[in-house]
């Protein structure tokens, strides 16, 4: 069966693509699991990857994703220049007294430096779509997204995404970066569904809402009674519920994107089944009990 392809402005790829966050940050996997999760996403269909300059574990491995998706990339057989490449500026990691945490730099020419540095990690000369990260309190949001205009200006970028964005934010970016703008990766899921409102703004707009940590992450304890009615249908269905969470947040618009994070080629095979599976009305209104 072929993978559901949407278009993130005039680029088509896979609705569901391989979150590499898990890959590179604590608790991740060797570097040959690491390599082979990639490869098994890959040949099953997945042409959409989302890595970011901040995925690394410790002090001195910045861009560690970034490098290993090059890796993963060079050694692939298959054909390179359809596999779509996301990437992201603005967050960077601290390791103060050994634990780490996230930081974020949303300064112009820091994102600029980051931007470049992210192309070079890659290997490529342009960027498929560069996010600002997360905005920055201490910096105004139109300077940052006039930092990443001029990485887009530079064709370092050929297009721009923001994430963890408000409307407002959408707004700003949108009023520089014109038709540049193209997607909006937020968090949702059952157990995170402030953003709905941006997943109606985007739709109206004609921009990508592309959905992180879609099955409410692995890095904290869930409440899983909010997956209580995805349980239930994905046992009425025969498969995983984590399939059906997919399908679910894929059922919101001809615009929505999904990416799965996995530390095991089981798990990422598995996802990439969920845009197989059409969802009745019945079923959707059942599900959004959790909203
Ligand atoms: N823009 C941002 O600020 C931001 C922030 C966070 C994340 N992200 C992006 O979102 C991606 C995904 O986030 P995430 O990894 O935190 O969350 P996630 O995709 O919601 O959850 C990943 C967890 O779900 C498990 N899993 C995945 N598919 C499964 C399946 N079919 N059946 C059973 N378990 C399954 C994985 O298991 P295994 O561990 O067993 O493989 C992993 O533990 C990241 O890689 C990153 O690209 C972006």
């Amino acid at each position: 069966m072929s993978a559901l392809v949407r278009s993130i402005g005039s680029v088509s790829t896979t609705a569901i693509g391989l979150g590499g966050m898990g890959l590179s940050i604590e608790k991740r996997p060797s570097r040959d699991i690491a390599i082979s999760v990639i490869h098994d996403a890959l040949d099953a269909g997945c042409r959409h990857l989302d890595t970011a300059w901040a995925y690394y574990m410790s002090g001195g491995q910045e861009q560690h994703n970034e490098m290993l998706i090059r890796e993963a990339l060079e050694s692939w057989k298959g054909p390179r220049e359809e596999v779509f490449v996301a990437t992201k500026a603005g967050h960077f990691r601290n390791f103060t007294d050994g634990v780490p945490t996230w930081d974020v730099n949303g300064a112009p020419e820091a994102l600029i430096r980051y931007g470049k540095q992210s192309a070079q990690a890659l290997g490529v000369d342009a960027i498929d779509l560069l996010y600002f990260h997360r905005p920055d309190p201490k910096v105004p949001y139109n300077e940052s997204i006039e930092g990443m205009k001029a990485l887009y200006d530079e064709g370092v970028a050929k297009k721009i995404g923001i994430s963890n964005a408000s409307i407002e934010q959408i707004d700003i970016a949108r009023s520089i970066l014109g038709d540049a703008l193209v997607a909006v990766q937020n968090q949702l899921s059952p157990i995170y569904t402030q953003s709905l409102d941006t997943v109606e703004y985007t739709k109206k707009l004609g921009l990508a809402f592309v959905s992180w940590s879609p099955l409410g992450g692995f890095r904290k304890p869930k409440d899983e009674t909010k997956y209580d009615a995805f349980k239930r249908i994905a046992v009425m269905r025969e498969v995983g519920y984590q399939q059906i969470v997919l399908a679910w947040e894929l059922a919101m618009g001809e615009h929505m994107f999904v990416l799965p994070g996995a530390h095991r080629s089981q798990t990422i095979l598995d996802s990439m089944k969920a845009d197989q599976i059409t969802l009745t009305e019945q079923e959707i209104t059942q599900l959004n009990e959790v909203l």
